[in-house]
């Protein structure tokens, strides 16, 4: 039933066109926490400069952070990165082709090794994500009461196809994210619903609260180069990727205000004002010298941007044209909203 639904209706989707573990293992790790429209803007690109796992691992982590820029969630991207050189010195290039051995890499964790092993390598092991706890949850009719993780893949488990295991864990996870919508689900069009215990009587789990906060940021080109300031390799949040300078509240010239731009980060919406002191003093610039670089401009698309850097040069014509017309639209909400 179900596997007949996925096979009429099945999205086309880049990394469904292969059946190379390599190529099948960076979609998934970029669909963790990341809507598939975001992915689809991003992949072929990431794919195009790291075609196969052996340039992956033989890049510096700067470019691999420059091709990951604006699909946020940093830290995957080092992982992969990480995981990908071990494979390559460690186990001669060729990636475990189990579950339990993809495993052992960094960034792998249950849910991504057993949709590897069952998409790329046909293992029969079941992948559970948040859409697919919802799906099975819906089916049984349970709610946060009584299903607990292991329950859940224990159902999971009995339910798998195990002739087609990853067709049918990507059939779970489509059905999660086009017909059993965490809100408004569209029972009608389900082609589980005659076995589903709800069947349009679903959960409605309530959606996080917004922060809204206001952040401000310098922005100054001169001769060519533009001044960027690079995090703290030890900050929560994107660590050592390069950013405008951030001005303090109280620093920020009002008339100096050239662009605003809104943003979103997991549960803070941020209403971001830039001011441009290019035409104002050495001493006017913010930022720790130690800190902070002039970039020529040409050469923006290899520096490791965070998304919203790249956002405001884009807007502000301060991105090498040649790589300004990919879409920005991303921003992490729309990631964060698409997870479950
Ligand atoms: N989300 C996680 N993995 C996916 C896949 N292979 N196809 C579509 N959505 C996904």
């Amino acid at each position: 039933m179900l596997l007949a639904w996925f096979d009429a209706h099945a999205r086309d989707l880049p990394w469904r066109r292969t059946r190379d573990p390599y190529a099948i293992w960076v979609s998934e790790i970029m669909l963790q926490q990341t809507r598939v429209a975001a992915v689809i803007e991003h992949y072929a690109r990431f794919m195009g400069r790291f075609p196969t796992l052996a340039s992956l691992a033989l890049a510096s982590e700067d470019e691999v952070l420059a091709m990951w820029s604006g699909l946020g969630y940093y830290r995957r991207a080092r992982m992969l990165h990480r995981a990908a050189q071990k494979v390559h010195a460690e186990l001669g290039g060729v990636m475990p082709r189990t579950a339990e051995g993809l495993r052992d890499l960094p960034g792998i964790g249950a849910y991504t090794s057993a949709a590897v092993a069952s998409i790329a390598f046909g293992e029969a092991a079941a992948a559970v994500d948040g859409n697919v706890e919802r799906v099975l949850m819906r089916i049984q009719g349970w709610d946060e009461t009584n299903a607990p993780a292991a329950r859940l893949r224990e159902a999971a488990v009995e339910f798998l196809d195990t002739a087609r295991p990853g067709d049918y864990n990507q059939a779970m996870m489509e059905l999660g994210a086009t017909i059993c919508l965490p809100r408004g689900p569209l029972c009608l069009q389900c082609p589980v619903q005659p076995l589903c215990a709800t069947r349009g009587e679903h959960v409605i789990g309530e959606r996080k609260k917004m922060q809204s906060k206001s952040v401000s940021y310098a922005f100054a080109r001169r001769r060519g180069r533009v001044l960027l300031s690079q995090r703290p390799k030890d900050a929560s949040l994107m660590p050592g990727m390069w950013e405008l300078p951030p001005l303090d509240a109280g620093a920020a010239p009002e008339g100096l205000r050239v662009l605003e731009v809104k943003h979103a980060i997991t549960v803070t919406n941020y209403t971001v004002g830039i001011y441009d002191l290019s035409e104002a003093g050495d001493m006017a610039l913010p930022g720790d010298a130690s800190a902070t670089r002039w970039f020529a401009v040409s050469a923006l698309h290899e520096v490791a941007l965070t998304g919203l850097a790249r956002k405001v040069l884009r807007k502000l014509g301060a991105f090498p044209k040649q790589h300004a017309d990919l879409k920005t639209s991303v921003t992490d909400t729309d990631q964060f909203m698409g997870a479950r």
